[in-house]
């Protein structure tokens, strides 16, 4: 406060003092001479008015020539203390009568010539300048000669003094009041700004808060808020470049950045299923592009996955706290499994999250269904699982990273019981428009669940924009949308995009050479060996738009006949959510569709289209990418699609060509892919051509482009951003913490 008030003083006051210093300097001259002028002017009517009155007596005197009256009239007239001294001059000039005091230096001026003249002006003498006024003196009409009124000037230099040292202090004043307005203005514009400056870091904006924010700072609010954004967005681009995300950056990140704090990761579909077979127990891997992309973040990270356990030997495996470490082959984490029943199975995941949520938020044409019996399975398996985060956790401020639709109450369940928790939930489909979104009848409690969250996550910066306009018609939140943050129930929430990705596959030098996939898979499906092939990987859901993706391949046959008997889309289609209806019903028009395309362009040693509805693991797709020309993913809506991504790590021969969905999260990113609109089937069949017949050259030239992002954009880099942010809040959020006791220590010893 005190460097301030320097600091105004020296900017402000003192040129403000010397300004007015200047001015007073230049207006005292100016002020003397008027007052010399004013108090001339009032002399000479003072002595107007003087001579006047002794006219008539002394007139009188002079005629009658009574001397002594004459000079009794002079004495009593000085006793006034201006006038210094009186004078009478003859007509020929002589000094007849004078006062006592009358300067002799003085003698008969005469300025005026003749007799009816009057003349004043100012003399200097010895002892300083006096006023002398001549005025005739006449009696019946007969010129008798001039009386001369010498004033006394002093009076007037007192006058100018005192004037002087009034209009001196009137400046002093006026300088002193200036500064004090000034301070005082100047102070209380400072804390409004400091407020709305601190709002603004804070991301807050004065639109949204009961503090307008003062009108001087509006126009420069948005600039503030805009260069705060560049600021974090810099610095996040910084963060990026220094690492070369990988999981040893990863694990470091973790040490460095939050202290190795613990972990913790909530989802539906765990990470190995442990199945039993007819040859005992075995581990699966899913196929899900959320355990594809948290997996190896999690064995860079440890710390335990919480998740429904649905293998068919889940329970055999754990110990008595329903824990078995994984990855099996080399334990790094803890696997928590949690029990649900049949009710909760169908109530929770098929019903809410897989009628309801999931063709809430895809837009591909299935109408979701809401039961309030699902809902309340939701909620008490939300909290069920809450309630196993709370027991896994060793500290009160783990971080917990929730995953996906399925879990939207948790994030604030958890927050609750502890909330000093890191909670990051990412939202793995797309978030739909807020009227979409409005059908959901218990819209508010799933969007008041997810702002539990500290950090809430989407792929696009699209379902971010969609997600905050649907808070802002259902909640009353502040949202500050430049900075991507919601204000509810006092607990702030970061909504950020961070594109989801793989792992870059590392060992690949063990992987059988692109010729060996090439030849094994032709030959294991009987087709020469320059056959083309076309992959499509997917669970089999109505959203991956394998019907528009098998007519595009109908009509590329039509269009181009010469490729009947050369080309063969093989889609692997895992299965899924196979009990509910609009699944099977799904299925079966898959299959209905590929009996037809084949029956119409097949033979007894061609199929135009091969579907394997069954599960393959991760080696076994690979080496259909790497036998395929193309990879096809045509999605109707998908939040990313990490197939995409997979395929394109795995041709290290830097060959194939990856036709990609425009309404895919991963179109967002691998612009060199054919982008086609899966709903246009000429268009796709016609990049299915296009790809297939790709020159060498060109699909080099794409693939590099593509592997080059994909390898740096990695699974690593999307954990590592998502840990870096939510330490950077951990912090704030302990620093603000340590103010808050600080100032309620202070306020008790003050109080
Ligand atoms: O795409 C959303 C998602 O949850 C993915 O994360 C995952 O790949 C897929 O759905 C799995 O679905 P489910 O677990 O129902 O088989």
């Amino acid at each position: 406060m005190q460097n301030r008030l320097l600091n105004l003083s020296l900017r402000f006051v003192l040129p403000l003092a010397l300004v007015l210093g200047l001015f007073a300097y230049a207006v005292i001259p100016f002020v003397d001479d008027l007052t010399v002028r004013w108090s001339v002017r009032d002399l000479d009517v003072r002595s107007q008015s003087l001579a006047n009155a002794l006219q008539e007596p002394l007139g009188e005197y002079l005629q009658a020539q009574e001397e002594r009256r004459v000079l009794q009239l002079f004495d009593r007239a000085v006793q006034d203390e201006r006038l210094y001294a009186l004078g009478f001059c003859d007509p020929s000039g002589r000094l007849q009568y004078h006062t006592a005091n009358y300067p002799a230096t003085l003698g008969c001026r005469s300025g005026s010539g003749g007799s009816g003249g009057k003349n004043q002006s100012l003399v200097h003498l010895g002892r300083g300048p006096v006023h002398v006024a001549e005025s005739p003196v006449e009696h019946n009409g007969a010129y008798l000669g001039r009386l001369i009124l010498v004033h006394d000037m002093g009076f007037i230099e007192r006058r100018s003094a005192d004037t002087r040292n009034y209009v001196i202090a009137l400046f002093v004043l006026l300088a002193v009041v200036i500064s004090l307005i000034t301070v005082f203005v100047a102070h209380l514009s400072w804390r409004g700004w400091v407020s709305s400056v601190k709002r603004m870091l804070r991301g807050q904006s004065g639109q949204h808060t009961a503090t307008p924010t003062p009108p001087e700072v509006q126009p420069i609010e948005s600039d503030l808020r805009t260069l705060l954004n560049e600021l974090n967005m810099e610095r996040r681009s910084r963060d990026d470049a220094t690492h070369m995300w990988s999981p040893e950056k990863l694990r470091a990140l973790l040490h460095e950045q939050l202290a190795g704090d613990e972990v913790l990761v909530v989802s539906n579909r765990e990470p190995y299923m442990h199945v039993r077979n007819r040859n005992g127990i075995q581990v699966q891997r899913p196929a899900s592009g959320l355990v594809t992309a948290v997996e190896p973040v999690m064995r860079a990270c440890s710390g335990t996955w919480i998740a429904h356990g649905s293998g068919s030997a889940d329970r055999e495996v754990v110990d008595r706290n329903d824990r078995v470490p994984v990855p099996p082959e080399k334990p790094s984490y803890t696997l928590r499994r949690v029990w649900l029943s049949k009710e909760e199975e169908q109530g929770y995941y098929y019903g809410f999250a897989n009628e309801g949520l999931w063709p809430l938020c895809h837009i591909a044409h299935v109408r979701p269904v809401f039961r309030s019996s699902d809902w309340a399975q939701y909620e008490a398996v939300n909290q069920r699982f809450a309630d196993a985060v709370i027991k896994e956790a060793r500290t009160d401020d783990p971080v917990v990273l929730v995953q996906d639709y399925h879990f939207a109450l948790l994030p604030r369940m958890v927050r609750e019981v502890l909330p000093k928790a890191t909670i990051i939930t990412f939202w793995h489909i797309p978030w739909p428009n807020p009227e979409s979104f409005g059908i959901c009848p218990w819209r508010e409690e799933i969007l008041e669940g997810l702002l539990g969250s500290t950090i809430l996550g989407f792929h696009t910066q699209f379902h971010c924009k969609n997600f905050l306009e649907t808070v802002d018609r259902y909640l009353e939140a502040r949202i500050e949308h430049e900075a991507n943050t919601i204000s509810y129930g006092g607990k702030l929430s970061q909504v950020e995009d961070y594109p989801i990705s793989i792992a870059w596959p590392d060992g690949t030098e063990k992987w059988p050479s692109v010729a060996e996939c090439r030849a094994s898979v032709r030959e294991e499906h009987g087709m020469p060996p320059d056959h083309l092939l076309a992959i499509g990987v997917d669970r089999l859901d109505y959203t991956k738009g394998i019907i528009e993706r098998f007519q595009a391949v109908e009509r590329m046959l039509e269009m181009h006949p010469n490729m009947v008997g050369r080309f063969t889309m093989i889609q692997i289609a895992a299965p899924t959510r196979s009990s509910l209806d609009e699944y099977q019903n799904f299925e079966a028009r898959v299959r209905a569709l590929v009996q037809r395309i084949n029956s119409r362009f097949g033979s007894s040693n061609y199929q135009p289209i091969i579907l394997k509805a069954e599960h393959h693991g991760s080696d076994q797709v690979n080496r259909y990418f790497r036998a395929a020309e193309a990879c096809v993913v045509t999605s109707l809506h998908d939040g990313m699609n990490l197939v995409a991504k997979e395929f394109v790590a795995a041709r290290d021969d830097d060959r194939g060509v990856l036709i990609l969905s425009q309404f895919t999260g991963a179109a967002r990113e691998l612009h060199e892919a054919l982008i086609v609109n899966p709903y246009h089937v000429e268009q796709s069949a016609e990049m299915l051509y296009r790809a297939v017949t790709m020159p060498e050259a060109e699909q080099c030239e794409r693939m590099r482009s593509m592997r080059t992002l994909v390898k740096d954009f990695n699974i690593y880099r999307w954990a590592g951003r998502m840990l870096l942010d939510a330490s950077r809040l951990r912090q704030r959020e302990r620093i603000m913490s340590k103010i808050r006791s600080h100032s309620r220590t202070s306020l008790r010893r003050v109080v």
